[in-house]
C-alpha cells in the first residue's frame, strides 16, 4: 500500500491557542479520507498546512512522497486545492478561465484548450463552456473550481468542504464528480460538515474535535463502534421533553437526547423494537402524547454526537477568511 499523504504529529498554535494538538492521519493512494469535525476542530487548518498554504508549528506533512516543509514547490505540483469560495474569474468563461490556467501550468496554446474542453465536459459544464462564469450557478462555479484544481493532473486532489452551500442537485452533481475522479486513481482528502456525504465518499474518515484526533475508521466501523440501535420518538406540541426523557431513561441505555427543533428525544436500546412497544406503553401511560417513533441503526450523526456531544451544524460554519496568510514561499 503507497500512502499518497501522510501526517504525523501535526500541531499549530496561535499564541496559547495550540488549534491542532498532535494530528495523524495516512491516506493510501487512489482512496478517499472523509476529515469531520464541528466547527472549529482544525479542519481548515489541517488542509492549509496540508496544501502549503500555511507552516505548521510542528510536525511533517508528506504529499505523493514529498516533504511539503522541504520542498513546497515540489508538493504544490502534485496537489490539487478546491476551497468552500469558488476561485474563478466571472469575467471569462468556463472555457477561458480553464484554458489560463491551463497556460499558467505551461502548456501549449493548443494543449490548453484541449484540456479545458476535456475538463469541461467531464464535469458537465460544455454546455455553458462559451458562457460567462459570472452568470453559472453557484454549483456551477464550484464545479469549474474542481476543474481549475484538476488541470495540471495532481496526483491529490483536496477539497474543503466542496458541497457546503449548495442545493441538493448541486450537491449530487458534485458527488458525482469526485465519484469519477476517484474511479480515475486520484486520491482525495475531504473535509465535510455533511456526515451522509462522509458517508457516500470517504473510504476511511478521520474525526477530530479541538484539535486532536478522537477516532477512525470506515463509516461502518465507526457505527459499530458505537453500539445499539436508536429509538426516536416525536412529540406532539406542547408535550413535556423532560417527562417524556424520564420515560425513555427507563427502558434504553445511559442518557436520552432531545432535539428541540424537531420535538424528538432519542435513546440507545438494546433490543429495538420490543423497547419501542415497551417506550410507547410506558409513555402513554405517563400521558405523554406521541405523533410518531421509530427505531434506526446508528448513522454517523449519531457517531458524531456520541463523540463529540454535539450534533453536526452545517448551518454554523463560520466564514474562511484570510485563506492565503502565511504563504511558504
Ligand atoms: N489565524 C488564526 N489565529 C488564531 N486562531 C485561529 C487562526 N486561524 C484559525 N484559528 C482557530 O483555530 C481553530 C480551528 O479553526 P479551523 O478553521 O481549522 O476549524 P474548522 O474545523 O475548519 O472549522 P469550520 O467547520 O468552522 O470550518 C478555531 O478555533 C479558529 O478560531
Ligand atoms: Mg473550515
Amino acid at each position: 500500500m503507497t500512502l499518497a499523504v501522510e501526517v504525523a504529529g501535526l500541531v499549530k498554535q496561535y499564541g496559547r491557542a495550540r488549534v491542532l494538538d498532535g494530528i495523524d492521519m495516512e491516506i493510501p493512494s487512489g482512496t478517499v479520507m472523509g476529515l469531520l469535525g464541528p466547527n472549529g476542530a482544525g479542519k481548515t487548518t489541517t488542509v492549509r498546512i496540508v496544501t502549503t498554504l500555511l507552516r505548521p508549528t510542528a510536525g511533517s506533512v508528506r504529499v505523493a512522497g514529498v516533504d511539503v516543509l522541504r520542498d513546497p514547490a515540489g508538493a504544490r505540483t502534485r496537489i490539487g486545492l478546491s476551497g468552500q469560495y469558488a476561485a474563478v474569474d466571472a469575467n471569462l468563461s468556463g472555457f477561458e478561465n480553464l484554458r489560463m490556467v491551463a497556460r499558467l501550468y505551461g502548456m501549449n496554446h493548443r494543449q490548453s484548450a484541449r484540456r479545458a474542453t476535456d475538463l469541461l465536459s467531464a464535469l458537465g459544464l460544455d454546455h455553458a463552456a462559451g458562457r460567462r462564469a459570472g452568470t453559472y450557478s453557484g454549483g456551477m462555479a464550484r464545479r469549474l473550481d474542481l476543474a481549475g484544481a484538476l488541470v495540471a493532473r495532481p496526483a491529490v486532489v483536496v477539497l474543503d468542504e466542496p458541497t457546503t452551500g449548495l442545493d441538493p442537485r448541486g450537491r449530487m452533481d458534485m458527488w458525482r464528480v469526485i465519484g469519477d475522479l476517484v474511479d480515475d486513481g486520484t486520491t482525495v482528502l475531504l473535509t465535510t460538515q455533511y456526515l451522509e456525504e462522509a458517508d457516500l465518499l470517504a473510504d476511511r474518515i478521520t474525526v477530530i474535535d479541538h484539535g486532536r484526533v478522537i477516532a477512525r475508521g470506515s463509516a461502518d466501523e465507526l457505527k459499530t463502534s458505537i453500539g445499539g440501535d436508536r429509538l426516536t420518538v416525536t412529540l406532539a406540541a406542547g408535550q413535556d421533553p423532560q417527562q417524556a426523557m424520564a420515560v425513555l431513561a427507563e427502558v434504553g441505555i445511559g442518557e436520552p437526547t432531545h432535539d428541540p427543533d424537531a420535538h424528538e428525544v432519542t435513546i440507545v436500546v438494546g433490543d429495538g423494537s420490543r423497547t419501542m412497544v415497551e417506550a410507547l406503553r410506558r409513555l402513554d401511560d405517563a400521558g405523554v402524547c406521541v405523533v410518531d417513533a421509530g427505531v434506526h441503526r446508528p448513522t454517523l450523526d449519531d457517531v458524531f454526537l456520541s463523540l463529540t456531544g454535539a450534533p453536526a451544524d452545517p448551518a454554523a460554519a463560520p466564514e474562511n477568511d484570510d485563506v492565503a496568510e502565511e504563504i511558504l514561499s
